[in-house]
């Protein structure tokens, strides 16, 4: 279970705007605690203006787990994970939000907003911070992702 006490980062550009402040007002209503870093408006952005300070967060371990919204979710994942503690999971599921948690110990869920429905983003994020890594083989198998080829 996640403790609510702890802060959520989230950050958006404007494709994830509307999405963003949605989930600020749901999530609040439940008791979370989350920290808006943007986008504040709906004026076109660059996406990475506003995920590498989330990123940058989360890798610095200043949060545990963080949210990030662009419009396919896929930029805004790309950035994030170019820190080497992130590990940004772009989501489109319950289940798959779950998995990443249990086997790839996710710490950023990047959501699509233009392509997934209010509702069903909670029930993602919800899903996504209250599931814990397993560890054990998942865990060697997450510390193989920074070996590098060279
Ligand atoms: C913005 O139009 C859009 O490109 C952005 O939100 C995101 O989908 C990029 O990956």
């Amino acid at each position: 279970m996640f403790d609510k006490k702890l802060e959520i980062p989230i950050a958006s550009d404007h494709g994830g705007f509307e999405l963003k402040q949605f989930l600020i007002d749901q999530l609040s209503g439940s008791g979370y605690h989350l920290v808006d870093m943007g986008t504040f408006g709906t004026e076109s952005v660059d996406y990475p203006d506003f995920i590498h300070p989330l990123a940058k967060a989360i890798n610095d371990e200043k949060y545990n787990l963080g949210i990030i919204i662009c419009g396919s979710g896929q930029g805004a994942s790309m950035t994030a994970n170019k820190y080497p503690n992130v590990r940004a999971a772009l989501l489109w599921d319950e289940e798959q939000a779950k998995l990443t948690r249990q086997h790839n110990n996710a710490n950023i869920v990047s959501l699509p907003g233009r392509f997934i429905d209010e509702d069903l983003a909670v029930k993602i994020v919800e899903a996504f911070l209250n599931e814990d890594f397993e560890g054990g083989r998942h865990l060697t198998r997450v510390n193989k992702m920074s070996e590098v080829l060279k």
